[in-house]
Protein backbone atom coordinates (compact mmCIF):
# COMPACT_ATOMS: atom_id res chain seq x y z
CA UNK A 1 0.00 0.00 0.00
CA UNK A 2 2.56 2.49 1.10
CA UNK A 3 4.14 2.24 -2.32
CA UNK A 4 0.90 2.71 -4.42
CA UNK A 5 0.36 5.71 -2.46
CA UNK A 6 4.12 7.62 -2.90
CA UNK A 7 3.24 7.53 -6.31
CA UNK A 8 -0.29 8.61 -6.66
CA UNK A 9 -0.60 10.95 -3.72
CA UNK A 10 2.08 13.60 -2.61
CA UNK A 11 2.39 13.24 1.17
CA UNK A 12 -0.77 11.45 1.59
CA UNK A 13 -0.77 8.01 2.68
CA UNK A 14 -4.86 7.68 2.47
CA UNK A 15 -7.36 7.22 -0.19
CA UNK A 16 -10.78 8.33 0.48
CA UNK A 17 -13.66 7.86 -1.71
CA UNK A 18 -17.29 8.47 -1.17
CA UNK A 19 -19.39 6.08 -2.26
CA UNK A 20 -22.97 7.55 -0.84
CA UNK A 21 -24.45 10.74 0.30
CA UNK A 22 -27.89 11.62 1.89
CA UNK A 23 -28.12 15.13 2.04
CA UNK A 24 -25.04 16.46 4.20
CA UNK A 25 -24.21 12.71 5.31
CA UNK A 26 -21.15 10.76 3.65
CA UNK A 27 -20.49 7.06 3.54
CA UNK A 28 -16.89 6.70 2.24
CA UNK A 29 -14.36 4.22 2.33
CA UNK A 30 -11.32 4.85 3.83
CA UNK A 31 -7.97 3.62 2.64
CA UNK A 32 -5.01 3.68 4.79
CA UNK A 33 -1.39 1.85 5.22
CA UNK A 34 -2.39 -0.84 7.33
CA UNK A 35 -6.78 -0.95 6.57
CA UNK A 36 -9.72 0.02 4.58
CA UNK A 37 -12.00 1.27 6.76
CA UNK A 38 -15.78 1.98 5.80
CA UNK A 39 -17.29 5.68 7.56
CA UNK A 40 -18.84 6.60 8.99
CA UNK A 41 -16.85 4.72 11.84
CA UNK A 42 -16.42 5.09 15.48
CA UNK A 43 -12.87 4.22 16.76
CA UNK A 44 -12.36 2.24 20.11
CA UNK A 45 -10.02 4.68 22.27
CA UNK A 46 -6.67 2.75 23.96
CA UNK A 47 -4.46 3.98 26.77
CA UNK A 48 -1.42 1.92 27.24
CA UNK A 49 -1.36 0.22 23.97
CA UNK A 50 -4.92 -1.44 24.40
CA UNK A 51 -8.32 -1.38 24.50
CA UNK A 52 -8.92 -2.11 28.66
CA UNK A 53 -9.23 -5.58 29.12
CA UNK A 54 -9.98 -6.88 25.13
CA UNK A 55 -7.07 -8.85 23.06
CA UNK A 56 -6.58 -7.38 19.51
CA UNK A 57 -7.64 -10.67 18.55
CA UNK A 58 -10.90 -9.27 20.18
CA UNK A 59 -10.92 -6.37 18.64
CA UNK A 60 -11.06 -7.58 15.08
CA UNK A 61 -13.56 -10.26 15.88
CA UNK A 62 -15.84 -7.27 17.31
CA UNK A 63 -15.19 -5.42 13.80
CA UNK A 64 -13.12 -2.67 14.85
CA UNK A 65 -11.48 -1.15 12.04
CA UNK A 66 -9.00 1.74 13.84
CA UNK A 67 -8.28 2.67 17.19
CA UNK A 68 -6.38 4.80 19.00
CA UNK A 69 -3.17 4.78 20.76
CA UNK A 70 -2.40 7.11 23.49
CA UNK A 71 0.62 9.13 22.69
CA UNK A 72 1.25 10.58 26.05
CA UNK A 73 0.59 7.33 27.91
CA UNK A 74 2.72 5.69 25.13
CA UNK A 75 5.48 7.96 25.30
CA UNK A 76 6.19 7.57 29.38
CA UNK A 77 6.14 3.62 29.03
CA UNK A 78 7.64 2.35 27.12
CA UNK A 79 9.04 4.96 25.16
CA UNK A 80 8.17 6.40 21.74
CA UNK A 81 12.00 5.01 21.22
CA UNK A 82 11.42 1.52 22.47
CA UNK A 83 8.24 1.43 20.32
CA UNK A 84 10.29 2.57 17.03
CA UNK A 85 13.19 -0.10 18.07
CA UNK A 86 10.76 -2.67 18.13
CA UNK A 87 9.00 -2.23 14.76
CA UNK A 88 6.47 0.69 15.23
CA UNK A 89 3.07 -0.02 17.67
CA UNK A 90 1.14 -2.19 15.15
CA UNK A 91 3.84 -4.78 15.55
CA UNK A 92 4.41 -3.97 19.46
CA UNK A 93 0.55 -4.41 20.22
CA UNK A 94 0.10 -6.94 17.72
CA UNK A 95 -2.67 -5.43 15.99
CA UNK A 96 -2.76 -5.69 12.47
CA UNK A 97 -5.37 -2.52 11.54
CA UNK A 98 -5.51 0.71 11.67
CA UNK A 99 -3.95 3.01 14.16
CA UNK A 100 -4.66 6.86 15.16
CA UNK A 101 -2.61 8.69 17.50
CA UNK A 102 -3.37 11.63 19.46
CA UNK A 103 -0.95 14.57 20.15
CA UNK A 104 -1.00 14.48 23.72
CA UNK A 105 -1.33 17.95 24.20
CA UNK A 106 -4.88 17.51 24.97
CA UNK A 107 -4.61 14.27 27.08
CA UNK A 108 -2.04 16.55 29.54
CA UNK A 109 -4.02 19.27 30.30
CA UNK A 110 -7.65 17.31 30.46
CA UNK A 111 -5.54 14.27 32.83
CA UNK A 112 -3.36 16.68 34.37
CA UNK A 113 -4.35 19.72 35.13
CA UNK A 114 -0.64 20.78 35.49
CA UNK A 115 -0.11 21.61 32.53
CA UNK A 116 0.68 25.36 31.19
CA UNK A 117 0.60 26.48 27.52
CA UNK A 118 3.41 28.93 26.17
CA UNK A 119 4.07 29.67 22.30
CA UNK A 120 6.95 27.01 22.62
CA UNK A 121 4.68 24.13 23.67
CA UNK A 122 2.38 21.98 26.32
CA UNK A 123 4.39 22.27 30.03
CA UNK A 124 3.88 19.57 32.33
CA UNK A 125 5.09 18.31 35.57
CA UNK A 126 6.27 14.28 34.48
CA UNK A 127 3.92 11.80 36.25
CA UNK A 128 6.97 9.57 37.01
CA UNK A 129 9.35 12.01 39.08
CA UNK A 130 7.35 15.37 39.11
CA UNK A 131 10.20 16.92 36.66
CA UNK A 132 9.12 20.14 34.29
CA UNK A 133 8.94 18.90 30.97
CA UNK A 134 8.12 20.32 27.56
CA UNK A 135 6.17 18.86 24.93
CA UNK A 136 6.47 21.17 21.84
CA UNK A 137 4.88 20.39 18.51
CA UNK A 138 7.92 19.38 17.07
CA UNK A 139 8.18 16.59 19.91
CA UNK A 140 4.50 15.52 19.73
CA UNK A 141 5.29 14.73 15.74
CA UNK A 142 8.34 12.73 16.26
CA UNK A 143 7.05 10.40 18.66
CA UNK A 144 3.74 10.14 16.54
CA UNK A 145 6.48 8.99 13.85
CA UNK A 146 8.08 7.02 16.13
CA UNK A 147 4.84 5.24 17.46
CA UNK A 148 3.96 4.70 13.36
CA UNK A 149 0.19 5.40 13.34
CA UNK A 150 -1.84 5.19 9.98
CA UNK A 151 -2.98 9.17 11.59
CA UNK A 152 -1.27 11.37 13.58
CA UNK A 153 -2.42 14.25 14.99
CA UNK A 154 -1.01 18.23 14.97
CA UNK A 155 -0.04 19.21 18.53
CA UNK A 156 -3.34 21.80 18.91
CA UNK A 157 -3.85 24.28 22.02
CA UNK A 158 -7.06 23.11 23.33
CA UNK A 159 -9.38 24.96 25.69
CA UNK A 160 -12.44 24.30 27.08
CA UNK A 161 -15.59 25.60 25.08
CA UNK A 162 -16.95 27.20 28.19
CA UNK A 163 -14.12 29.44 28.75
CA UNK A 164 -15.11 32.76 26.63
CA UNK A 165 -12.95 36.19 26.43
CA UNK A 166 -9.71 36.37 24.41
CA UNK A 167 -8.13 33.04 25.38
CA UNK A 168 -10.29 31.26 22.91
CA UNK A 169 -8.73 33.24 20.30
CA UNK A 170 -5.21 33.05 21.64
CA UNK A 171 -5.54 29.31 20.90
CA UNK A 172 -6.92 28.69 17.97
CA UNK A 173 -4.21 31.36 16.13
CA UNK A 174 -1.41 29.64 18.57
CA UNK A 175 -2.99 26.43 16.47
CA UNK A 176 -2.83 27.73 13.37
CA UNK A 177 0.88 28.45 14.23
CA UNK A 178 1.71 25.19 15.54
CA UNK A 179 0.58 23.36 12.08
CA UNK A 180 3.13 24.83 10.13
CA UNK A 181 5.78 23.40 13.23
CA UNK A 182 3.93 19.95 13.11
CA UNK A 183 3.95 19.69 9.42
CA UNK A 184 7.92 21.00 9.11
CA UNK A 185 8.58 18.29 11.55
CA UNK A 186 6.49 15.48 10.13
CA UNK A 187 9.48 12.74 8.82
CA UNK A 188 6.93 10.03 7.03
CA UNK A 189 3.95 12.25 5.32
CA UNK A 190 4.20 9.10 2.96
CA UNK A 191 3.58 6.33 5.60
CA UNK A 192 1.71 8.17 7.96
CA UNK A 193 -1.56 11.36 7.88
CA UNK A 194 -0.77 14.07 9.53
CA UNK A 195 -4.58 15.89 10.32
CA UNK A 196 -5.19 19.24 11.59
CA UNK A 197 -7.35 20.34 14.49
CA UNK A 198 -9.45 23.06 13.76
CA UNK A 199 -10.18 25.57 17.55
CA UNK A 200 -12.11 28.46 18.11
CA UNK A 201 -14.52 27.51 20.86
CA UNK A 202 -18.09 28.50 20.12
CA UNK A 203 -17.62 31.40 17.84
CA UNK A 204 -18.26 30.75 14.60
CA UNK A 205 -15.89 33.39 13.42
CA UNK A 206 -12.69 31.94 15.01
CA UNK A 207 -13.93 28.50 14.05
CA UNK A 208 -14.23 30.47 9.88
CA UNK A 209 -10.96 31.34 10.09
CA UNK A 210 -9.44 28.24 11.72
CA UNK A 211 -10.74 26.02 8.87
CA UNK A 212 -9.79 28.37 6.37
CA UNK A 213 -6.55 28.19 7.64
CA UNK A 214 -5.81 24.61 7.88
CA UNK A 215 -7.24 24.02 4.38
CA UNK A 216 -4.91 26.17 2.49
CA UNK A 217 -2.34 23.70 4.18
CA UNK A 218 -3.64 20.92 2.22
CA UNK A 219 -3.87 18.05 5.14
CA UNK A 220 -4.67 14.55 4.14
CA UNK A 221 -7.76 15.19 7.20
CA UNK A 222 -8.88 17.31 9.49
CA UNK A 223 -11.20 17.09 13.00
CA UNK A 224 -13.21 19.66 14.83
CA UNK A 225 -11.18 19.93 18.27
CA UNK A 226 -12.50 21.29 21.06
CA UNK A 227 -15.97 19.78 21.55
CA UNK A 228 -17.69 17.62 24.37
CA UNK A 229 -16.31 19.26 26.68
CA UNK A 230 -19.50 20.73 28.53
CA UNK A 231 -21.23 23.06 26.38
CA UNK A 232 -24.91 22.07 25.64
CA UNK A 233 -25.70 19.99 22.62
CA UNK A 234 -27.02 22.87 20.49
CA UNK A 235 -24.22 25.07 20.68
CA UNK A 236 -22.11 21.47 19.42
CA UNK A 237 -24.00 20.79 16.96
CA UNK A 238 -23.94 23.96 15.30
CA UNK A 239 -19.93 24.06 15.35
CA UNK A 240 -19.93 20.89 13.77
CA UNK A 241 -22.67 21.97 11.46
CA UNK A 242 -20.32 24.94 10.41
CA UNK A 243 -17.07 23.10 10.32
CA UNK A 244 -18.52 20.65 8.10
CA UNK A 245 -20.10 22.80 5.66
CA UNK A 246 -16.21 24.96 5.02
CA UNK A 247 -14.18 21.62 5.14
CA UNK A 248 -13.42 20.20 1.58
CA UNK A 249 -16.09 17.60 0.63
CA UNK A 250 -13.10 15.19 -0.38
CA UNK A 251 -11.29 14.86 2.63
CA UNK A 252 -12.30 12.94 5.94
CA UNK A 253 -13.87 14.50 8.63
CA UNK A 254 -13.08 13.36 12.35
CA UNK A 255 -14.83 14.92 15.54
CA UNK A 256 -12.78 14.26 18.00
CA UNK A 257 -13.41 13.21 22.25
CA UNK A 258 -17.29 12.37 20.58
CA UNK A 259 -19.36 10.14 21.76
CA UNK A 260 -22.51 9.01 22.77
CA UNK A 261 -24.12 7.04 19.98
CA UNK A 262 -26.90 9.82 19.76
CA UNK A 263 -24.16 12.60 18.97
CA UNK A 264 -22.60 10.15 16.33
CA UNK A 265 -25.35 10.15 14.69
CA UNK A 266 -26.36 13.80 14.48
CA UNK A 267 -22.86 14.49 13.56
CA UNK A 268 -22.82 11.96 10.59
CA UNK A 269 -26.24 13.32 9.83
CA UNK A 270 -24.17 17.01 9.27
CA UNK A 271 -21.60 15.13 7.62
CA UNK A 272 -18.90 14.33 9.70
CA UNK A 273 -17.17 10.41 9.10
CA UNK A 274 -15.37 9.73 11.90
CA UNK A 275 -15.33 9.98 15.91
CA UNK A 276 -13.60 8.85 19.32
CA UNK A 277 -14.67 8.18 22.40
CA UNK A 278 -14.03 6.05 26.10
CA UNK A 279 -17.32 6.49 26.62
CA UNK A 280 -18.37 3.02 25.17
CA UNK A 281 -15.62 1.04 27.53
CA UNK A 282 -15.94 3.62 30.85
CA UNK A 283 -19.05 3.16 31.02
CA UNK A 284 -18.63 -0.88 30.73
CA UNK A 285 -16.36 -0.36 33.67
CA UNK A 286 -19.29 0.97 35.42
CA UNK A 287 -21.76 -2.05 34.72
CA UNK A 288 -23.35 0.15 31.88
CA UNK A 289 -24.56 -1.66 28.27
CA UNK A 290 -25.14 0.60 25.08
CA UNK A 291 -28.70 -0.80 24.00
CA UNK A 292 -30.96 0.73 21.14
CA UNK A 293 -33.11 1.56 24.41
CA UNK A 294 -30.45 3.88 25.69
CA UNK A 295 -28.46 1.81 28.38
CA UNK A 296 -29.03 -0.99 30.72
CA UNK A 297 -27.77 -0.71 33.88
CA UNK A 298 -26.40 -4.50 34.95
CA UNK A 299 -25.60 -3.58 38.47
CA UNK A 300 -29.83 -3.11 39.37
CA UNK A 301 -31.42 -5.56 41.44
CA UNK A 302 -34.05 -6.51 38.93
CA UNK A 303 -31.02 -7.82 36.60
CA UNK A 304 -30.17 -10.71 38.98
CA UNK A 305 -32.84 -13.32 38.23
CA UNK A 306 -33.08 -11.80 34.26
CA UNK A 307 -32.20 -14.69 32.31
CA UNK A 308 -32.10 -12.59 28.94
CA UNK A 309 -29.44 -11.71 26.77
CA UNK A 310 -28.08 -7.78 27.21
CA UNK A 311 -29.38 -6.78 24.04
CA UNK A 312 -31.87 -9.69 21.85
CA UNK A 313 -31.12 -7.90 18.74
CA UNK A 314 -27.43 -7.76 19.20
CA UNK A 315 -25.47 -10.49 17.41
CA UNK A 316 -22.23 -10.10 19.45
CA UNK A 317 -20.86 -12.55 21.58
CA UNK A 318 -21.70 -11.87 24.50
CA UNK A 319 -25.59 -11.63 23.64
CA UNK A 320 -25.46 -14.92 22.27
CA UNK A 321 -23.54 -16.90 25.10
CA UNK A 322 -24.48 -14.99 28.49
CA UNK A 323 -27.32 -14.08 30.36
CA UNK A 324 -27.72 -10.73 32.20
CA UNK A 325 -28.25 -12.52 35.43
CA UNK A 326 -24.73 -13.88 35.06
CA UNK A 327 -23.59 -10.36 34.15
CA UNK A 328 -25.25 -9.04 37.16
CA UNK A 329 -22.70 -11.65 39.34
CA UNK A 330 -19.59 -10.41 37.83
CA UNK A 331 -20.27 -6.83 37.40
CA UNK A 332 -17.99 -4.68 40.17
CA UNK A 333 -16.87 -8.27 41.14
CA UNK A 334 -14.91 -9.42 38.75
CA UNK A 335 -12.60 -7.95 35.66
CA UNK A 336 -14.45 -10.69 33.22
CA UNK A 337 -17.88 -8.50 34.25
CA UNK A 338 -15.92 -5.25 32.32
CA UNK A 339 -14.44 -7.05 29.90
CA UNK A 340 -17.55 -8.38 28.47
CA UNK A 341 -18.96 -5.36 28.58
CA UNK A 342 -16.75 -3.63 26.75
CA UNK A 343 -17.07 -6.44 24.42
CA UNK A 344 -20.52 -5.43 24.09
CA UNK A 345 -20.39 -1.92 23.67
CA UNK A 346 -17.98 -2.23 21.14
CA UNK A 347 -19.88 -4.19 19.07
CA UNK A 348 -22.56 -1.92 19.76
CA UNK A 349 -20.92 1.01 18.18
CA UNK A 350 -19.23 -0.72 15.46
CA UNK A 351 -23.12 -2.10 14.79
CA UNK A 352 -23.68 1.60 14.92
CA UNK A 353 -20.94 2.71 12.65
CA UNK A 354 -22.00 -0.05 9.91
CA UNK A 355 -25.73 0.79 9.95
CA UNK A 356 -24.51 4.66 9.25
CA UNK A 357 -22.60 2.97 6.60
CA UNK A 358 -25.08 1.13 4.75
CA UNK A 359 -28.19 3.28 5.25
CA UNK A 360 -26.66 6.33 3.93
CA UNK A 361 -25.48 3.72 0.63
CA UNK A 362 -28.78 2.25 0.35
CA UNK A 363 -30.96 5.51 0.98
CA UNK A 364 -32.67 4.18 4.06
CA UNK A 365 -30.57 7.18 6.25
CA UNK A 366 -34.21 9.25 7.25
CA UNK A 367 -35.32 5.90 8.35
CA UNK A 368 -32.21 4.52 10.19
CA UNK A 369 -32.32 7.80 11.71
CA UNK A 370 -36.31 8.06 12.70
CA UNK A 371 -36.04 4.38 14.21
CA UNK A 372 -33.13 5.01 15.76
CA UNK A 373 -34.61 7.70 17.53
CA UNK A 374 -38.04 5.66 18.42
CA UNK A 375 -36.64 2.88 20.27
CA UNK A 376 -33.95 5.56 22.08
CA UNK A 377 -36.80 8.25 23.10
CA UNK A 378 -40.53 6.49 22.42
CA UNK A 379 -42.18 8.80 24.55
CA UNK A 380 -41.15 11.61 21.57
CA UNK A 381 -39.14 13.53 24.11
N1 LIG B 1 -9.64 14.94 22.07
C1 LIG B 1 -10.87 15.45 22.28
N2 LIG B 1 -10.91 16.75 21.93
C2 LIG B 1 -9.67 17.07 21.48
C3 LIG B 1 -9.07 18.28 20.97
O1 LIG B 1 -9.71 19.34 20.86
N3 LIG B 1 -7.76 18.21 20.60
C4 LIG B 1 -7.03 17.05 20.72
N4 LIG B 1 -5.76 17.06 20.34
N5 LIG B 1 -7.56 15.92 21.20
C5 LIG B 1 -8.87 15.93 21.56
ZN1 LIG C 1 -24.21 -7.78 22.48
Amino acid sequence: FPLLFAVSFVSMALRFEILGRFNRARAARLTLPHFLCATPLFMPVGTQGTIKGLTTHQLEDIGCQIILGNTYHLALRPTSELIDELGGLHKFMNWPRALLTDSGGFQMVSLLHLADITEEGVTFQSPVDGKPMLLTPEESIQIQNRIGADIIMALDDVVKTTITGPRIEEAMYRTLRWIDRCIAAHKRPKEQNLFGIVQGGLDPVLRDICVQGLVERNLPGYAIGGLAGGEDKDSFWRVVAQCTALLPESKPRYVMGVGYPLDIVVCSALGADMYDCVYPTRTARFGTALVPEGVLRLKHKSMADDTRPIDSTCKCMVCKKYTRAYLHCLVTKDAMGSQLLSYHNLYYMMQLSRNLHSSIIEGTFPKFVCDFLKNMFPEGD
